[in-house]
């Protein structure tokens, strides 16, 4: 049965600053979230030990290609069919990430995946000028844009950066990507404001409600098609 898995990256620098952005790397809480998330997955998938889920680190037989755009399926099917012919078995498993370090380090302990992207459109909302600062700073140093968000949390739009809305729109690539992959389950390691957008959309949440919506840091969304929609399971590997 295909799943989908959403979650955060593990604990980051940033986090632990309470700074906006960036593209610090995990703490040591971080790490050891992925770690677990590694052991999480590799349970839940080959749930009978096997030489394949004891192998360490992503797919040896897949060459992980980097995709940022939607055309992505001619090369995950010819990538697949390359993997099989190496001698890759076990469930159909594909990761995506963000292009920022802390959540192509929460990927790093998984188990041996069909496909690996990189998707530029998955990373976390850009706060423009406000990025690395704290929310005291946004706060003290721009006042009005702080108020402003408040008000309106959806449309706000940081000063050289996005709002959700914007965000909303250029994950539209990852949204019809995810209708695509029927077969495979697919783990998506993402940023809070990205897996609301991503949360809300697979659910039907209005808009307005998806700035609020609660992504846990160190939980597993685990979401089950089914014929009235997405089930959802949440877990924390550690
Ligand atoms: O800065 C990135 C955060 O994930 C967005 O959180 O929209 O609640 O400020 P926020």
């Amino acid at each position: 049965l295909r799943r989908v898995y959403l979650t955060r990256h593990g604990e980051s620098v940033f986090n632990l600053s309470g700074q906006l952005g960036g593209d610090s790397d995990l703490s040591e809480r971080g790490v050891a979230y992925a770690r677990a998330l590694g052991q999480y997955l590799r349970k839940k998938l080959f749930p009978a030990e096997s030489p394949a889920a004891e192998s360490p680190g992503m797919d040896p037989c897949a060459s992980h290609p980097t995709s940022e755009g939607g055309a992505c399926v001619a090369t995950a099917t010819a990538a697949a069919v390359a993997a099989v012919s190496a001698g890759c078995w076990g469930p159909k498993f594909e990761v995506w990430t963000s292009t920022l370090s802390r959540t192509i380090e929460t990927a790093s302990h998984l188990p041996p995946a069909t496909m690996k992207y990189s998707w530029a459109a998955l990373d976390e909302l850009d706060a423009g000028l406000c990025d690395g600062l704290t929310y005291a700073q946004v706060k003290e140093r721009y006042p009005a844009d702080f108020a402003a968000r408040d008000d309106d949390k959806l449309n706000y739009r940081y000063p050289e950066g996005e709002s959700y809305r914007d965000v909303l729109l250029r994950l539209e690539p990852v949204l019809l990507a995810i209708e695509c992959r029927t077969s495979e389950n697919l783990l998506i390691v993402g940023h809070q404001a990205i897996l609301r957008c991503v949360y809300a959309w697979m659910f039907g949440i209005p808009v307005e409600s998806m700035p609020y919506i609660e992504i846990p840091l160190h939980g597993v969304l685990e979401l089950t098609p089914t014929p009235a929609g997405w089930s959802e399971n949440r877990y924390a590997p550690c």
